[in-house]
């Protein structure tokens, strides 16, 4: 029996679900019950009436399901799957800037670890972070930690935002030049980029969008040629959605080493034996689950 029949066959008797990011390698995505952005993946686990959650992602997606639902066991294949950019802010950062800026508000991006989502306001994800910005109230808010995040939304809004200094090394590689040699080389092809992009990089896209408002961009448009200027394992996706669409990656070295590090083997193994639990500090969960579900209440 292959891998993927028996992951899913004892995904049944356990009546877990398994969820994976659009950047998981295909196999993963192709074996998964539900696949999305941030924002898409956390709405399913706060829904969900699973016993238990696989979570194919990195660990503070992981630990946002387990925040959302205390009372399901959430697993990760590989628990070293992290994210850098998480780990580039700290709660004495946000205390520190709290202490600074005692009227703004701090609206924190979903890549980040627990500790800090439970000293925000708010969480915002890629999807709804100029939303969330606007729907905050005050007009100062400092956003962290992805100064490439935050300074996309300042163009949106009148706000004083205060930007953290994170970035997310896949993303922040890519330069205005890069684009510009792939835009020279196809022409006729529309350029969809990551919000995690530098603003050099924005300037000349045409739609800024992410992981799952891309899937939804190329179900929809009438473009026959699109550049892709994210994490590679979304082509899988969109191939999927909309094989008629020919995707060039932007770059060839879009890749998150953290995403790429569950396969079929370790996703099986982690079904059978039910490893590794993903849990948070109850003190710390009641106020980061006040901070994500303020986001899941700001996104209608
Ligand atoms: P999305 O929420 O757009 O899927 O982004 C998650 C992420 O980690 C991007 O690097
Ligand atoms: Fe983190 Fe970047 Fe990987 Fe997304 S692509 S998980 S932001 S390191």
């Amino acid at each position: 029996m292959s891998s993927a029949i028996q992951i899913k066959e004892l995904a049944r008797e356990k009546k877990a679900i398994i969820l994976a990011h659009n950047y998981q390698i295909g196999e993963i995505q192709d074996v998964a019950d539900i696949t999305g952005d941030s924002l898409e993946l956390s709405q399913k686990a706060s829904a969900t009436d699973a016993a238990m959650i696989i979570f194919c992602g990195v660990h503070f997606m992981a630990e946002a399901a387990s925040i959302l639902s205390p009372d399901k066991t959430v697993i990760m294949p590989d628990p070293t799957a992290g994210c850098p950019m998480a780990d580039m802010v700290t709660p004495e950062d946000v205390m520190a800037l709290r202490k600074e800026h005692p009227d703004a508000k701090v609206v924190t991006y979903i890549n980040s670890t627990a500790a800090v989502k439970a000293c925000s306001d708010v969480i915002c994800t890629s999807s709804n972070a100029i939303k969330i910005v606007e729907r905050t109230e005050g007009d100062t808010i400092i956003f962290l930690p992805d100064r490439n995040l935050g300074s996309y939304v300042q163009r949106f809004t009148p706000k004083h935002i205060i930007l953290g200094s994170g970035f997310c090394p896949t993303h922040d590689h890519f330069t205005r030049d890069d684009l510009l040699a792939v835009k020279d080389k196809h022409p006729d092809a529309v350029v969809m980029v990551h919000p995690e992009c530098r603003p050099e990089v924005i300037d000349i896209a045409d739609h800024v969008l992410s992981t799952g408002q891309m899937v939804s961009f190329a179900q929809n448009t009438d473009k026959q040629k699109i550049i892709v200027g994210t994490e590679i394992g979304i082509i899988h996706k969109l191939k999927r959605i909309a094989p008629h669409i020919e995707y060039i990656p932007a770059s060839q070295s879009f890749i998150c080493p953290d995403m790429k590090k569950i396969n079929l083997q370790t996703l099986l193994s982690s079904l059978q034996n039910e490893e590794t639990r993903v849990t948070v500090d109850a003190e710390v969960r009641r106020n980061a689950k006040k901070a994500l579900e303020k986001m899941l209440e700001l996104s209608y």
